[in-house]
């Protein structure tokens, strides 16, 4: 048996924010992260428009990005005071995360972290609260999955939940909120978009259900992603869409191994001065893993299918696969994300030599090798990689080599 969930009411479309009018309740919580919702006066309407359906409401502001474990604790003991019967969060993909982890401990308050990070193990939640997640961000389509990612920095690990108990109740896909995304965040989040529309295809667990929600998705990011970059507000409109469809399709259909390394490479260098961020993480990883999991035969034949629904051409199945690697590696280019972590900068832009050390990559390599097998995303991907293997794919990640194992 297999399971398909979605949110049970999804409002999209400009504007769609006004549905929290029509809530109904006695408390919500807004939970929101460094500012940028304040700041653009996002966070004042979501908060009038609960008022407004009669609810008392509380805020708590300041989730980072890549949440801790700390902030999620803090923020179920603020729960835990106010008693909010809504939970309602906005934001990119590290707010909406956060405030799902919260909303476990809150209902749960015994609970430990790593109860949490049992995969489909959260016990039934909605005694307390219903949660609506409203986004900002072009990428992580949180509002509609089941996942939130916590980063334990004492290991500098990104832990998956995982359970559709967390998928939101509600989901407010409101493109006005994407309009003030800055370039960087675009081109960062829409190639997060595309690995989960990618990986979901060709995951062991995708079905016909989601199979045309991730090829839809696929095909609006290829028309899309780089003009939205580029500032088109019509296709920055349209990617809001893509992003979540992607993600009806991978919280379904779940992930790969480019997420596994995303998740495990992301901190792994904060000693160093930054994080690898996911989505260019990702950007940088897909083309290597295609050519990897290609090697399978079922995979490959997929990944042909993406090729010729993103009509790239090709005559040999071999070819299709180039000429989609070929696309994604011109895709980065455009993006301005650089095609191997020895070539990111603390800054996420292409150059020569990026803030991770070689030394550094290489005595890390294998600890870092281990945690991505061990990542929840890996066990749907097509082809499973033994711990050599996975070393041999993240040094090509690194160095940017072609990879031909
Ligand atoms: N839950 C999932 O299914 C899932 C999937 C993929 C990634 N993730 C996780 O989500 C996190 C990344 O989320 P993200 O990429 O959305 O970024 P984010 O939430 O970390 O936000 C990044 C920055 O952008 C700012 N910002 C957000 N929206 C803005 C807007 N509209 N205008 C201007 N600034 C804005 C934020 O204030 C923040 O400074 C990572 O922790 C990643 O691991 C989760
Ligand atoms: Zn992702």
């Amino acid at each position: 048996m297999a399971r398909f969930t979605l949110p049970r009411d999804l409002y999209h479309g400009k504007g769609a924010m006004e549905a929290l009018k029509h809530f109904e309740g006695k408390r919500a919580m807004v939970c929101v992260g460094g500012g940028s919702m304040k700041r653009f006066g996002f966070l004042d309407r979501a908060v009038s428009y609960l008022k407004e359906a009669g609810m008392e409401v509380q805020l708590f502001e300041g989730i980072e990005s890549d949440p801790s474990v700390e902030t999620v604790m803090k923020g179920a003991e603020a729960m835990l005071q106010f008693k909010p019967d809504w939970i309602v969060a906005m934001g990119g993909g590290s707010p909406i995360d956060a405030a799902k982890a919260m909303w476990i401990k809150y209902e749960y308050p015994d609970i430990t972290f790593e109860d949490m990070c049992k995969v489909f193990g959260i016990p039934p939640l909605r005694r307390k609260a219903r949660f609506c997640a409203i986004s900002s961000t072009s990428g992580t389509a949180t509002e509609v999955t089941a996942f939130s990612i916590i980063t334990d920095y004492s290991k500098g690990i990104k832990y998956p939940i995982a359970d559709f108990e967390i998928t939101p109740d509600v989901a407010i896909v409101d493109p006005e909120l994407a309009e003030t995304m800055p370039k960087k965040l675009v081109a960062h989040t829409g190639m997060d978009a595309m690995t989960h529309a990618i990986e979901a295809y060709v995951s062991t667990a995708h079905c016909d259900y989601t199979d045309p929600l991730a090829l839809h998705a696929i095909k609006m990011i290829q028309r899309d992603l780089v003009g939205s970059y580029n500032g088109d507000m019509v296709k920055r409109d349209a990617m809001h869409n893509a992003q979540c469809l992607a993600g009806m399709a991978f919280s379904n259909a779940l992930l790969g191994i480019v997420h596994s390394m995303a998740h495990k490479t992301g901190a792994a260098f904060a000693d160093h001065g930054a994080h690898i961020i996911h989505g260019a993480a990702n950007a940088m990883y897909l083309p290597k893993v295609i050519a990897f999991n290609a090697k399978n035969a079922e995979a490959a034949a997929r990944y042909g299918e993406i090729a010729d629904f993103m009509h790239l051409g090709g005559a040999t199945l071999d070819e299709k696969i180039r000429l989609l690697i070929a696309y994604l590696r011109k895709m980065n280019d455009d993006l301005n994300i650089p095609h191997g972590i020895k070539f990111y900068g603390a800054d996420s832009y292409p150059c020569a030599q990026g803030f991770v050390p070689e030394a550094v990559f290489l005595e890390r390599l294998s600890d870092i090798a281990r945690n991505a097998i061990g990542d929840a995303c890996t066990g749907s991907n097509p082809r499973q990689p033994s711990q050599e293997e996975m070393e041999r794919l993240l040094k090509c990640c690194y160095y940017d080599a072609e990879v031909d194992f």
